[in-house]
């Protein structure tokens, strides 16, 4: 494979931090970008920590056009995985502006350098593309969603960007990983999910409330056309996740993609009920969970899972890691953070 050098905006964060020791695992360079705007350094010194040696770290804003320029002119990038955006829903709704600027601006600034030197791009896209999908599971031929927040569009505008630039602009690549829920963190504890505030995201809110920082989880609805009342969704562990981003990358590198872009669903397959994930946790932790039931939250899907084959056969990548191996990772990193605290 050689020594070919990626590009990881925003790999402080939960998942580029996970990206990023996988990554180097693999034997490629990695260069950390980053502003820390919703992050601290906990999760760049847990990766260094892992690797047992120090990697690039570049504290930089990717809105910034000309620092973007200067990053491709310093450093020789095969390769770049854009996670650098904001990511929460409710706040897309209150402040639209913020988040079309931040999400496409600097997904466009990377584009514009890396289409000049005939790069690859893997792009972070989510399964809220596919909205309330009509049949399970979803492949990516299922039919996309309009978006219903700020923050879902700018998924599927950076998606279309992406696939109009690469028609556009000879030997640019691209793929886009839509992702279902990532969970869990790193089997070391050394990183994880640093949420700011309350957490909108149920396993962050079940460890903080295991641990005793939040007084009662709330299960948003249990009204829902599913065996138990609650929502369904596809759990992925975070270093599953993470490698399908070594396999998505490698496939670039080494000329096998089949198109010049190509998406693919990273997800398990197995629908996973809110109470049964909770029930799951407790058991597997031996911890009690203070919970009740509350009304539905807007926005919220009854159902969405992953045919995840399109993956398993192209990427050469599955999802491997129980869900019980996945909650006990989240509580492990929950426990270590009160330690640090
Ligand atoms: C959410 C976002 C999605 C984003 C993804 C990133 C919404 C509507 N969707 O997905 O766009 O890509 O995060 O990870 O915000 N739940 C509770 N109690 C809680 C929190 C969640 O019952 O305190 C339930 C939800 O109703 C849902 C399930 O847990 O059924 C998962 O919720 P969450 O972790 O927020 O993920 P999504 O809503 O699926």
């Amino acid at each position: 494979m050689g020594n070919k050098t990626v590009l990881v905006s925003g790999g402080a964060g939960f998942i580029g931090s996970h990206v990023t020791v996988e990554l180097a695992q693999a034997g490629y360079d990695v260069v950390m970008a980053d502003n820390f705007s919703n992050c601290d350094e906990t999760n760049y010194r847990g990766v260094c920590a892992i690797l047992g040696r120090d990697l690039p770290l570049v504290r930089m804003d990717f809105c910034d056009e000309a620092r973007v320029k200067a990053l491709f002119a310093e450093f020789h990038i095969d390769a770049v995985i854009h996670f650098a955006a904001f990511k929460a829903v409710g706040e897309s709704v209150r402040e639209p502006l913020k988040y079309y600027r931040n999400n496409l601006l600097s997904f466009m600034n990377i584009l514009e350098n890396v289409r000049k030197i005939g790069g690859n791009v893997l792009f972070s896209s989510s399964a809220t593309v596919y909205g309330e999908p009509d049949r399970l599971p979803v492949t990516e031929e299922s039919p996309l969603q309009p978006a219903t927040s700020p923050y879902g569009n700018t998924k599927q505008m950076c998606e279309d960007i992406l696939r109009d630039s690469v028609k556009a602009y000879s030997g640019l690549r691209g793929i886009a990983l839509r992702y279902f829920n990532p969970i869990g963190a790193h089997p070391s504890a050394l990183i994880g999910e640093l949420p700011r505030g309350v957490p909108n995201n149920l396993v962050p809110f079940i460890t903080q409330t295991a641990i005793g920082k939040r007084a009662c989880l709330s299960i948003f609805g249990n009204d829902y056309p599913t065996p138990d009342g609650t929502c369904l969704r596809d759990y992925i562990d975070i270093v599953d996740l993470a490698k399908a981003h070594v396999c998505a990358v490698t496939r670039m590198l080494e000329g096998r993609m089949d198109n010049a872009y190509e998406i693919f669903n990273i997800g398990t397959g197995r629908p996973v009920s809110v109470m049964e994930l909770v029930n799951a946790f407790e058991k597997v932790n031996g911890v009690e969970i203070n919970w009740q039931f509350a009304p539905r939250r807007a926005g919220d899907v009854t159902a969405v899972w992953a045919d995840p084959s399109l993956a398993c056969g192209k990427l050469g990548w599955k999802a491997e890691r129980s869900i019980e191996e996945t909650l006990a990772a989240a509580w492990a990193w929950e426990k270590k953070l009160a330690n640090l605290a």
